[in-house]
Order: structure tokens, then C-alpha cells, then sequence
């Protein structure tokens, strides 16, 4: 490629989130709430889901076409076997810089996380949306204890995979009274907490805007507390603004989709355990890759193809709906689906 790959609003391709299934241990009620995914619930067959090997051929072909970091996730990517052999055929792949794995962490043992390290994986980020533990196992609603959680991110550490972000979605009357006490927890520990704005993403949530804790909200709290101070991004269209406290003791940050959307860095591609690629994560469709590889089509027919959609695209979502404040209605794909 001569020309960097750019979409119609001049962003370029940095970013692939692959999505290893669409299964999770939990329920959080905000993204697989269980009358709608519950015993009955149909995952996607095992043969729908991209091999090992088709993600590598994707991630080599994505290479080229600008991607330098990979992002796994879920549902809960742990629940695929063996996906410490993933990571290592991953990390060979030329120009890619980052591997990180977002996670609930609860099937993170000591041999996982030392595993993953060794194959290649950089750092995790864990979702962990409560630190008192009657309202951790009440979103995760499968009455999982926040203990076994921090066991989890303390195997990451010791494995070295590091930095270490811990992403809490706020809902106002769910979680928002543990705001202070989670960014105490982890204070003084080299651990970033990021606060999120609870999203509009889905349709099973029933999410409604007074559910959202704007995050200068969140910020005048934990500053009454312990004074923050602001801190420069560390790359352009780094989604959390960052914060450190003013007495040295780390950082936070906050991921404001909802009251400062940030579609105009977007960097983003997010393909599905099925093998679709999505341009946003509220697209409603996605374009249809596994079969294309299933066919046979050749690495420069694929390349040309997925140059093809990132170079028509023209999503900016979080930005449209802000203008209108409610949700844009449509048909969208799930969290659970698409990872995040
Ligand atoms: P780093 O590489 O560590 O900077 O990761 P990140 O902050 O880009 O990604 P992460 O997966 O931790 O994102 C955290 C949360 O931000 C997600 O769970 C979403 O809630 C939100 N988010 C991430 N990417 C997007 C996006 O492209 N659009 C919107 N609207 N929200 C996003
Ligand atoms: N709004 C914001 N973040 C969400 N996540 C899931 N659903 C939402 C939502 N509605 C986050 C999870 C996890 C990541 C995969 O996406 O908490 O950190
Ligand atoms: Fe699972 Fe994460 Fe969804 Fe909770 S938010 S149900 S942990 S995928
Ligand atoms: Fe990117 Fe879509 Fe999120 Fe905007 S809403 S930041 S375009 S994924």
C-alpha cells in the first residue's frame, strides 16, 4: 500500500477487536440479561466460528491494511479453549505492536495468565463493575464474588501482564454509590480504573439516558475526595480521558461515550466470532467475511475487499445519537456479540 488506508472521514484502520465467542459465565444485566439469554438461549454453533487459523489469515491480511493492535474478546474470550495458542500465532504476525484481552477475569487462573504472557500477550483489561460485593454479584446476577475476581487480575500481575485496566460501566441506582470506593481500592496500586458511561448499545438492555452517569460527574466525586488532575492522551483517539491523583498515588480514567463521543478519532474494526466484520459498534449489520475465506478467495481478493468496506465507511454513531439524546432506532448487534 502506498496511500495509507483512511475512510471517508479520514480515519485510519489501527485497531481490530476480534470477538473469540459469543458466550459468557455471566449475566450482567445490561448485556445478557437472562430472560433473554437463558437456558434455552442459542450460541452460535462451534463450526460458525472462525478456526485459529482463519483469525491469523484475517489478522495477517488486517496488517496490511494498517492494523497494529489486537484487541480479544467476548462475551468471555476465556471460554475458548486453548486460546493461549492463539495469542502465539497471533504475536508472529508482522507490524502487529499490541495484544491485549478483555476479560471478566473469573477463569483467569495462575496457569492462564502465565500462559498467555508466555505466548505473547501484552496486557488484559478486566470488567469488574462493582468493588462491594453484594452489588458485584447482583450485576453479574450468577452471584460471583468479587474476591475471585481480584484473584484473577493478581495472577495477571504476577504474570507480568501489565499495564492492567479495570473498566467499571456505571448505571445511576445500580452502581453509582461504589464509584468512590472502587477508584479507592485500587489507588496506589499501578491498576487504572476506567469509569464508563453505560451505553446505548443493544436492544435487550433497555437502556435509558437518566441511566447515565455523566463522567464529570464521576470526576467531581472521586476529586472530592482525592484531588485529580488531568493528563495529556496517550495516543491520538485514546478513548478514556486521563486523570492522575494530584498526590501521585496513579491514574484513572474516564470513557465518556455518551456525553463526548469520540467517533472522529475512531480507529476501530470489530469482527465477530462468526466472522463478520463491523465498522461500529452499533452497526446493525455486519459484512460477511468467513465465507469469502470459506470459498477459497485469495489473500489480495481479501485484502481488497476489506479495503473496500473500511474505505465506503462513514459511521459515527455515538456522535448522532448525542444530538438527539435518545437512541437511534434501529436494530443493533449486542455487546455480548461484538465484545465492545
Ligand atoms: P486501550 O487499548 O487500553 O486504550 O483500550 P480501549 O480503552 O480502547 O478499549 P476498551 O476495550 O478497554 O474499551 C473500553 C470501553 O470503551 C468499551 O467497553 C466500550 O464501552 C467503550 N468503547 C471502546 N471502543 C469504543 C468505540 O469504538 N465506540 C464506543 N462508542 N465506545 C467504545
Ligand atoms: N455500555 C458501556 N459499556 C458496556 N460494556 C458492555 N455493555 C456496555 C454498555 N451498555 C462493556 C463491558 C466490558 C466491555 C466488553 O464492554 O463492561 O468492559
Ligand atoms: Fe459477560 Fe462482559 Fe457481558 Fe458481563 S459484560 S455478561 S462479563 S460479556
Ligand atoms: Fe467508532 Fe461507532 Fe464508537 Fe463512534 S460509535 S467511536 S464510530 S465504534
Amino acid at each position: 500500500m502506498t496511500k495509507p488506508l483512511t475512510d471517508r472521514m479520514d480515519r485510519p484502520l489501527r485497531d481490530l477487536r476480534i470477538s473469540l465467542t459469543d458466550r459468557c459465565n455471566f449475566r450482567c444485566s445490561y448485556c445478557m440479561p437472562k430472560a433473554l439469554f437463558g437456558a434455552n438461549h442459542a450460541f452460535m454453533p462451534r463450526a460458525e466460528l472462525l478456526s485459529f487459523e482463519e483469525i491469523t489469515r484475517l489478522a495477517r491480511i488486517f496488517s496490511t491494511l494498517g492494523v497494529r493492535k489486537l484487541r480479544l474478546t467476548g462475551g468471555e474470550p476465556l471460554i475458548r479453549r486453548d486460546i493461549d495458542a492463539l495469542v502465539g500465532m497471533l504475536a508472529e504476525v508482522p507490524g502487529i505492536e499490541d495484544i491485549s484481552l478483555t476479560t471478566n477475569a473469573s477463569l483467569l487462573t495462575r496457569e492462564k495468565a502465565r500462559a498467555l504472557k508466555a505466548a505473547g500477550l501484552n496486557r488484559i483489561t478486566v470488567s469488574l463493575d462493582g468493588i462491594d460485593d453484594p452489588t458485584f454479584r447482583a450485576m453479574n446476577d450468577v452471584n460471583f464474588p468479587v474476591a475471585r475476581v481480584l484473584e484473577g487480575i493478581d495472577h495477571a500481575e504476577q504474570a507480568g501482564l501489565a499495564p492492567i485496566k479495570i473498566n467499571m460501566v456505571v448505571q445511576r441506582g445500580v452502581n453509582d454509590h461504589d464509584i468512590v470506593a472502587m477508584a479507592g481500592h485500587f489507588r496506589g496500586s499501578p491498576h487504572i480504573v476506567r469509569f464508563i458511561e453505560y451505553m446505548d448499545v443493544g436492544n435487550s438492555n433497555g437502556w435509558r439516558l437518566d441511566q447515565v452517569v455523566p463522567s464529570a460527574e464521576v470526576v467531581e466525586r472521586i476529586h472530592e475526595q482525592w484531588p485529580l488532575e488531568a493528563v495529556e492522551p496517550n495516543y491520538r483517539g485514546e478513548v478514556a480521558e486521563r486523570y492522575r491523583y494530584a498526590d501521585g498515588s496513579g491514574e484513572i480514567g474516564m470513557i465518556s461515550s455518551v456525553t463526548q463521543p469520540f467517533c472522529g478519532d475512531c480507529s476501530r474494526a470489530r469482527l465477530s466470532a462468526e466472522g463478520k466484520l463491523f465498522t461500529c459498534l452499533f452497526a446493525s449489520s455486519g459484512h460477511e467475511v468467513r465465507d469469502r475465506l470459506r470459498a477459497g478467495e485469495s489473500d489480495e481478493a481479501l485484502q481488497q475487499y476489506l479495503a473496500g468496506i473500511w474505505s465506503r465507511r462513514a459511521d459515527r454513531y455515538s456522535e448522532l445519537r448525542t444530538h438527539d439524546t435518545k437512541p437511534i432506532d434501529s436494530r443493533k448487534i449486542e455487546m455480548s456479540y461484538i465484545g465492545g
